[in-house]
Protein backbone atom coordinates (compact mmCIF):
# COMPACT_ATOMS: atom_id res chain seq x y z
CA UNK A 1 0.00 0.00 0.00
CA UNK A 2 1.38 3.38 -0.36
CA UNK A 3 0.69 6.59 1.56
CA UNK A 4 0.03 10.03 1.11
CA UNK A 5 -0.05 13.31 3.48
CA UNK A 6 -1.71 16.12 2.40
CA UNK A 7 0.13 19.03 3.91
CA UNK A 8 -1.17 21.77 1.43
CA UNK A 9 -3.68 24.41 2.09
CA UNK A 10 -3.25 27.79 2.90
CA UNK A 11 -3.85 27.73 6.72
CA UNK A 12 -6.01 30.91 7.11
CA UNK A 13 -7.18 29.84 10.47
CA UNK A 14 -3.21 30.15 11.87
CA UNK A 15 -2.67 33.45 10.28
CA UNK A 16 -0.34 35.09 10.69
CA UNK A 17 1.34 31.94 11.97
CA UNK A 18 1.17 30.31 8.77
CA UNK A 19 1.40 33.64 6.42
CA UNK A 20 5.12 32.47 5.21
CA UNK A 21 5.13 28.66 6.92
CA UNK A 22 3.13 25.68 5.89
CA UNK A 23 0.21 24.72 8.68
CA UNK A 24 2.55 21.10 9.08
CA UNK A 25 5.80 22.76 9.76
CA UNK A 26 5.11 24.52 12.75
CA UNK A 27 6.27 22.67 15.97
CA UNK A 28 3.85 20.18 18.49
CA UNK A 29 6.01 20.32 21.32
CA UNK A 30 9.37 19.19 19.86
CA UNK A 31 8.38 17.84 16.35
CA UNK A 32 7.09 19.50 13.05
CA UNK A 33 3.62 18.81 12.67
CA UNK A 34 4.18 16.51 9.81
CA UNK A 35 6.30 13.88 11.68
CA UNK A 36 2.94 12.92 13.56
CA UNK A 37 0.66 11.77 9.85
CA UNK A 38 4.31 10.16 8.68
CA UNK A 39 4.27 8.39 11.71
CA UNK A 40 1.02 7.48 11.40
CA UNK A 41 1.30 5.61 7.85
CA UNK A 42 4.88 4.18 9.15
CA UNK A 43 3.20 2.55 12.13
CA UNK A 44 1.00 0.87 9.54
CA UNK A 45 3.36 -0.63 7.62
CA UNK A 46 3.72 1.95 4.88
CA UNK A 47 7.01 2.63 2.88
CA UNK A 48 6.40 4.78 -0.43
CA UNK A 49 4.78 8.28 0.85
CA UNK A 50 4.12 10.83 -1.21
CA UNK A 51 3.69 14.44 0.36
CA UNK A 52 1.74 16.76 -1.18
CA UNK A 53 1.84 20.31 -0.01
CA UNK A 54 2.03 23.96 -1.74
CA UNK A 55 5.01 25.06 -4.55
CA UNK A 56 5.40 27.57 -1.73
CA UNK A 57 6.35 24.78 0.87
CA UNK A 58 8.04 22.25 -1.00
CA UNK A 59 11.54 22.89 -0.71
CA UNK A 60 11.13 23.49 3.21
CA UNK A 61 9.75 19.43 3.27
CA UNK A 62 12.43 18.28 1.07
CA UNK A 63 14.84 19.95 3.69
CA UNK A 64 13.15 18.91 6.26
CA UNK A 65 12.78 15.03 5.38
CA UNK A 66 15.13 14.17 2.55
CA UNK A 67 14.70 11.31 0.45
CA UNK A 68 13.33 9.10 3.47
CA UNK A 69 16.54 7.20 3.18
CA UNK A 70 17.60 7.18 7.01
CA UNK A 71 14.07 6.52 8.27
CA UNK A 72 13.58 3.48 6.04
CA UNK A 73 11.32 4.85 3.39
CA UNK A 74 10.83 6.72 0.56
CA UNK A 75 9.39 9.97 0.02
CA UNK A 76 8.09 12.11 -3.31
CA UNK A 77 7.26 15.43 -2.79
CA UNK A 78 4.12 16.98 -5.02
CA UNK A 79 2.81 19.97 -5.82
CA UNK A 80 -1.35 20.99 -5.10
CA UNK A 81 -0.57 24.84 -6.24
CA UNK A 82 -4.06 25.90 -5.23
CA UNK A 83 -6.43 24.21 -2.37
CA UNK A 84 -9.37 23.00 -4.56
CA UNK A 85 -9.53 20.37 -1.95
CA UNK A 86 -8.79 16.69 -0.39
CA UNK A 87 -9.71 14.78 -3.01
CA UNK A 88 -7.64 16.14 -5.11
CA UNK A 89 -4.52 14.61 -3.58
CA UNK A 90 -5.80 11.02 -5.71
CA UNK A 91 -5.31 13.19 -8.87
CA UNK A 92 -2.21 15.18 -8.25
CA UNK A 93 -0.77 11.52 -6.94
CA UNK A 94 -2.10 9.34 -10.01
CA UNK A 95 1.11 8.11 -11.34
CA UNK A 96 2.73 7.94 -7.84
CA UNK A 97 -0.05 5.59 -6.97
CA UNK A 98 0.13 3.51 -9.74
CA UNK A 99 -2.61 1.44 -9.34
CA UNK A 100 -2.06 0.18 -5.80
CA UNK A 101 -4.19 0.72 -2.66
CA UNK A 102 -3.17 4.08 -1.10
CA UNK A 103 -3.95 5.89 2.33
CA UNK A 104 -4.35 9.22 2.80
CA UNK A 105 -3.39 11.01 6.27
CA UNK A 106 -4.19 14.89 6.76
CA UNK A 107 -1.13 16.76 7.52
CA UNK A 108 -2.58 18.20 10.56
CA UNK A 109 -4.21 14.60 12.15
CA UNK A 110 -2.61 13.48 15.57
CA UNK A 111 -3.56 10.15 16.86
CA UNK A 112 -2.42 8.49 20.15
CA UNK A 113 -3.53 5.09 21.61
CA UNK A 114 -2.17 1.99 22.54
CA UNK A 115 -3.84 -0.25 20.13
CA UNK A 116 -3.27 2.02 17.28
CA UNK A 117 -0.48 -0.09 15.50
CA UNK A 118 -2.64 -3.05 15.24
CA UNK A 119 -5.64 -1.08 13.94
CA UNK A 120 -3.57 0.43 11.42
CA UNK A 121 -1.21 -2.73 9.84
CA UNK A 122 -4.80 -4.25 9.50
CA UNK A 123 -6.44 -1.60 7.96
CA UNK A 124 -2.74 -1.81 5.27
CA UNK A 125 -3.67 -5.03 4.15
CA UNK A 126 -6.97 -3.44 2.45
CA UNK A 127 -7.43 -4.42 -1.39
CA UNK A 128 -10.94 -3.90 -1.69
CA UNK A 129 -13.48 -0.89 -0.58
CA UNK A 130 -12.59 1.97 1.66
CA UNK A 131 -11.94 2.08 5.72
CA UNK A 132 -12.42 4.84 7.66
CA UNK A 133 -11.93 5.65 11.67
CA UNK A 134 -14.87 7.81 13.73
CA UNK A 135 -14.13 9.91 16.59
CA UNK A 136 -16.87 11.21 19.35
CA UNK A 137 -16.34 14.88 19.45
CA UNK A 138 -18.54 17.55 20.99
CA UNK A 139 -18.99 19.52 18.65
CA UNK A 140 -19.42 17.62 14.91
CA UNK A 141 -20.42 20.73 13.08
CA UNK A 142 -16.46 21.14 12.20
CA UNK A 143 -16.19 18.03 10.13
CA UNK A 144 -17.47 15.06 7.80
CA UNK A 145 -20.22 13.42 10.10
CA UNK A 146 -21.08 9.55 9.98
CA UNK A 147 -24.64 8.66 10.58
CA UNK A 148 -25.43 4.81 11.49
CA UNK A 149 -28.43 2.85 11.20
CA UNK A 150 -30.22 0.98 14.03
CA UNK A 151 -28.15 -2.09 13.35
CA UNK A 152 -24.86 0.28 14.00
CA UNK A 153 -24.38 0.56 10.39
CA UNK A 154 -22.78 3.46 8.57
CA UNK A 155 -25.93 5.17 6.79
CA UNK A 156 -25.27 8.76 6.02
CA UNK A 157 -22.27 11.27 5.25
CA UNK A 158 -22.18 14.55 5.67
CA UNK A 159 -19.32 17.35 5.55
CA UNK A 160 -20.10 20.09 8.36
CA UNK A 161 -23.62 19.65 8.25
CA UNK A 162 -25.32 22.55 10.49
CA UNK A 163 -27.30 19.28 12.16
CA UNK A 164 -25.23 16.26 12.45
CA UNK A 165 -26.81 13.38 12.34
CA UNK A 166 -24.27 12.11 15.13
CA UNK A 167 -21.65 12.84 17.37
CA UNK A 168 -19.01 10.71 14.89
CA UNK A 169 -16.72 12.93 12.94
CA UNK A 170 -14.84 11.05 10.68
CA UNK A 171 -11.16 11.34 10.89
CA UNK A 172 -7.85 12.47 8.64
CA UNK A 173 -7.11 8.92 7.96
CA UNK A 174 -8.40 6.71 5.20
CA UNK A 175 -7.26 3.42 3.10
CA UNK A 176 -8.76 3.32 -0.65
CA UNK A 177 -8.82 0.34 -2.93
CA UNK A 178 -7.51 1.08 -6.34
CA UNK A 179 -10.46 2.45 -7.45
CA UNK A 180 -9.99 5.43 -5.05
CA UNK A 181 -8.58 7.38 -8.50
CA UNK A 182 -11.30 6.90 -10.66
CA UNK A 183 -14.39 7.88 -7.82
CA UNK A 184 -11.88 11.08 -7.89
CA UNK A 185 -12.20 11.80 -10.80
CA UNK A 186 -16.03 11.99 -11.02
CA UNK A 187 -16.24 14.06 -7.89
CA UNK A 188 -17.30 17.17 -8.66
CA UNK A 189 -16.75 20.89 -6.55
CA UNK A 190 -18.42 21.39 -3.41
CA UNK A 191 -20.54 25.05 -3.02
CA UNK A 192 -17.17 25.57 -1.42
CA UNK A 193 -15.58 25.01 -4.60
CA UNK A 194 -13.32 21.98 -3.45
CA UNK A 195 -13.14 18.49 -3.91
CA UNK A 196 -14.65 16.85 -1.03
CA UNK A 197 -13.26 13.53 0.55
CA UNK A 198 -16.63 13.19 2.01
CA UNK A 199 -17.83 12.60 -1.29
CA UNK A 200 -15.69 9.81 -2.04
CA UNK A 201 -16.34 8.03 0.90
CA UNK A 202 -20.11 8.55 0.19
CA UNK A 203 -19.58 6.65 -3.26
CA UNK A 204 -18.12 3.80 -1.15
CA UNK A 205 -20.84 4.27 1.11
CA UNK A 206 -23.16 4.17 -1.64
CA UNK A 207 -21.24 0.90 -3.18
CA UNK A 208 -21.67 -0.94 0.19
CA UNK A 209 -18.14 -1.00 0.46
CA UNK A 210 -17.14 1.87 3.19
CA UNK A 211 -16.12 0.29 6.74
CA UNK A 212 -16.60 2.83 9.61
CA UNK A 213 -14.33 1.87 12.31
CA UNK A 214 -15.66 3.93 15.50
CA UNK A 215 -12.27 4.62 17.19
CA UNK A 216 -12.59 3.30 21.31
CA UNK A 217 -12.52 5.84 23.92
CA UNK A 218 -8.94 5.44 24.59
CA UNK A 219 -8.02 6.97 21.62
CA UNK A 220 -7.01 10.61 21.73
CA UNK A 221 -7.64 11.98 18.07
CA UNK A 222 -6.46 16.18 17.64
CA UNK A 223 -6.20 17.93 14.70
CA UNK A 224 -4.06 21.20 14.56
CA UNK A 225 -5.95 23.22 12.36
CA UNK A 226 -7.16 26.16 14.45
CA UNK A 227 -4.37 28.46 17.18
CA UNK A 228 -6.19 26.91 20.07
CA UNK A 229 -5.77 23.15 18.82
CA UNK A 230 -2.20 23.64 17.69
CA UNK A 231 -1.87 24.51 21.44
CA UNK A 232 -3.96 22.01 22.88
CA UNK A 233 -1.74 19.23 20.53
CA UNK A 234 1.63 20.44 21.70
CA UNK A 235 0.39 20.54 25.92
CA UNK A 236 -1.15 17.00 24.94
CA UNK A 237 2.32 15.93 23.78
CA UNK A 238 4.10 17.61 26.13
CA UNK A 239 2.54 16.30 29.50
CA UNK A 240 2.16 12.56 28.12
CA UNK A 241 6.09 12.59 26.70
CA UNK A 242 7.24 14.14 30.23
CA UNK A 243 5.31 12.00 32.55
CA UNK A 244 5.70 8.53 30.69
CA UNK A 245 9.39 8.90 29.82
CA UNK A 246 8.70 8.18 25.83
CA UNK A 247 8.12 10.37 22.61
CA UNK A 248 4.78 10.30 20.89
CA UNK A 249 5.01 10.22 16.79
CA UNK A 250 8.48 9.72 17.05
CA UNK A 251 9.78 8.76 13.32
CA UNK A 252 13.02 7.54 14.17
CA UNK A 253 11.65 5.67 16.64
CA UNK A 254 8.94 3.48 14.71
CA UNK A 255 11.50 3.04 11.77
CA UNK A 256 13.43 1.22 14.42
CA UNK A 257 10.76 -0.50 15.73
CA UNK A 258 9.06 -1.33 12.90
CA UNK A 259 12.19 -3.05 11.43
CA UNK A 260 12.61 -0.13 8.76
CA UNK A 261 16.17 0.52 9.89
CA UNK A 262 18.65 -1.05 11.54
CA UNK A 263 20.53 -0.45 15.78
CA UNK A 264 22.89 0.98 14.03
CA UNK A 265 21.31 3.42 11.25
CA UNK A 266 19.34 4.52 14.56
CA UNK A 267 22.26 5.21 16.67
CA UNK A 268 23.55 7.21 13.45
CA UNK A 269 20.43 9.31 13.64
CA UNK A 270 20.63 9.98 17.23
CA UNK A 271 24.36 11.32 16.54
CA UNK A 272 23.00 13.95 14.87
CA UNK A 273 21.18 15.23 17.83
CA UNK A 274 22.84 16.58 20.53
CA UNK A 275 19.98 16.90 22.55
CA UNK A 276 17.27 14.94 24.47
CA UNK A 277 15.96 14.22 21.26
CA UNK A 278 19.23 11.90 20.49
CA UNK A 279 19.77 11.08 23.91
CA UNK A 280 16.05 9.38 24.16
CA UNK A 281 17.24 7.65 20.36
CA UNK A 282 20.12 6.18 22.16
CA UNK A 283 17.79 4.71 24.67
CA UNK A 284 15.52 3.16 22.29
CA UNK A 285 19.00 1.30 20.65
CA UNK A 286 19.55 0.40 24.27
CA UNK A 287 16.37 -1.44 24.36
CA UNK A 288 15.19 0.72 27.10
CA UNK A 289 11.47 0.51 26.72
C1 LIG B 1 -11.32 17.72 6.64
C2 LIG B 1 -12.45 16.87 6.05
C3 LIG B 1 -13.44 16.45 7.14
C4 LIG B 1 -12.69 15.74 8.27
C5 LIG B 1 -11.53 16.62 8.79
C6 LIG B 1 -10.66 15.84 9.77
O1 LIG B 1 -11.83 18.96 7.05
O2 LIG B 1 -13.10 17.62 5.02
O3 LIG B 1 -14.41 15.60 6.60
O4 LIG B 1 -13.60 15.45 9.32
O5 LIG B 1 -10.69 17.04 7.72
O6 LIG B 1 -9.62 16.63 10.27
P1 LIG B 1 -10.91 20.30 7.12
O7 LIG B 1 -10.23 20.26 8.44
O8 LIG B 1 -9.95 20.20 5.98
O9 LIG B 1 -11.87 21.43 6.99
Amino acid sequence: MKGIVLAGGRGTRLYPLTKSISKQLLPVYDKPLVYYPISTLMLAGIREIAIITTPMSLPLFERLLGTGEDWGVRFTFLEQDEPRGLAEAFLIADEFINGDPVALALGDNIFYSAGLTGLLTEAATLTRGARIFASEVSDPTQFGVVGFDRDGRPASLQEKPPRPASNWAVTGLYFYDRHVIEIAHSVRPSERGELEITDVNRAYLEAGTLEVIRLPRGTAWLDAGTVDSLLQASQFVATLEARQRMKLSCPEEVAYRKGFISREELLALASGHQDEYGAYLRKISDGDQ
